[in-house]
């Protein structure tokens, strides 16, 4: 089954062709990061209008990487929401020309579905697919939202946990702007913590005595503005912040992982998506913890950086096991929304 897929919720204009939910022909991305990266966020309109002269070229390119044509693509799958509504509209509109002009069947994706489905895409026609353990803890964390799962197919799960605030990347990317560094804030903080002391600053653990699986980033972002002050800061310095305050974050995202694949019983994989899953501390923290006390066997992260950040191929991919597991439900007509929870896409086994 050959599917191409069309993502462009946020800042990424992305198309792919993915073979049976997992071997990638092509993944096209093209990004308008550097338009934003002295603003300290996307300007929506701005986007939109990137989104609509990049979208035809973009999906033309997948198209011709893939080396196929119409004739072999059997669906579409788009992003359907959430993100922002001019983004998002340029590719469902395009999505729903396509498919009505080529004959196609259309699948609407939940954007953190198809984070959800990133692990098992890869990159290698000739390597055997590895098959895939259910049930499944994935922490998913973006710029747009972060969240704990408890899986037990593809498309189905119950969500644990979610943020009570910002998102993860949201915080990495609020932390840049407060520091000085361009957007997008993630990858700025990363590269200056290499240089800089995680112990510097005592940042503290956020909802340390909350016993759920929610998330918090607000308080952290204040104490790294109260830690900045009004002071010009040295080199040295925002180095020292940049470590101390991804420690921090990374360490708030590990902690719930663990409690709920504690508390969840067998769990057979664990899977870390999203954007901020690109974050080399967070690698090192969970492996970390695994030493420390063995978390499941398998433990699996996108196969690739461009898997992690907004790509299509998880969309094509999301879209092809909604196909499977759910037959043609997958087809049904949907809304393009910029606000969209997960949890009325997926159906849900418990709470
Ligand atoms: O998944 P994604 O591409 O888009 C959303 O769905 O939001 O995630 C983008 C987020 C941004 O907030 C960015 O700062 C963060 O992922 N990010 C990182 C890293 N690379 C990207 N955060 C921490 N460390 C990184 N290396
Ligand atoms: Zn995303």
């Amino acid at each position: 089954m050959r599917i191409l897929g069309i993502e462009t919720s946020c800042d990424e204009t992305a198309a792919a062709v993915v073979d049976d939910g997992i071997y990638v022909r092509s993944n096209i991305i093209g990004t308008m990061m550097e338009d934003f990266a002295d603003c300290g966020g996307v300007i929506p309109e701005q986007a939109a209008r990137r989104q609509l002269t990049l979208i035809l070229p973009v999906i033309h390119r997948a198209m011709e990487e893939a080396s196929c044509n119409w004739s072999a693509i059997d669906a579409i799958a788009v992003t359907k929401g959430p993100g922002l509504l001019g983004s998002l509209l340029v590719g469902t509109m395009t999505a729903r020309v396509l498919t009505s002009v080529q004959g196609k069947p259309l699948i609407g994706v939940h954007h953190t579905l198809g984070h959800l489905s990133s692990p098992w895409l890869q990159m290698n026609i000739e390597d055997p697919a590895s098959p895939i353990m259910f049930p499944i803890i994935t922490l998913s964390a973006s710029g747009g939202h972060t969240e704990l799962w408890h899986r037990t197919s593809h498309t189905r799960g119950t969500l644990l946990g979610t943020t009570k605030d910002d998102a993860a990347g949201e915080a990495f990317d609020k932390g840049a702007t407060l520091l000085g560094l361009p957007y997008p804030g993630g990858p700025q903080i990363a590269r200056m913590a290499t240089e800089g002391n995680p112990h510097a600053y005592p940042f503290p653990l956020p909802l340390k005595r909350d016993d759920g699986y929610d998330f918090s980033f607000s308080g952290l972002k204040t104490a790294l503005r109260t830690a900045i002050g009004k002071r010009i800061i040295s080199t040295k310095e925002t180095q020292d912040l940049c470590a101390s305050y991804q420690e921090a974050l990374c360490a708030h995202l590990v902690d719930r992982l663990r409690k709920a694949v504690d508390a969840k019983g067998v769990v057979k994989e664990v899977h870390i998506v999203g954007g901020v899953s690109r974050n080399d501390r967070l690698r090192g923290m969970v492996q970390e913890q695994m030493n420390m006390r063995p978390l499941p066997p398998i433990i699996r992260w996108p196969q690739r950086p461009s898997f992690c950040t907004d790509n299509a191929a998880m969309i094509a991919s999301a879209g092809y096991f909604r196909w499977l597991e759910e037959g043609s439900v997958a087809f049904a007509p949907f809304e393009t929304a910029a606000s969209l929870p997960l949890v009325h896409s997926v159906p849900c086994n418990s709470l």
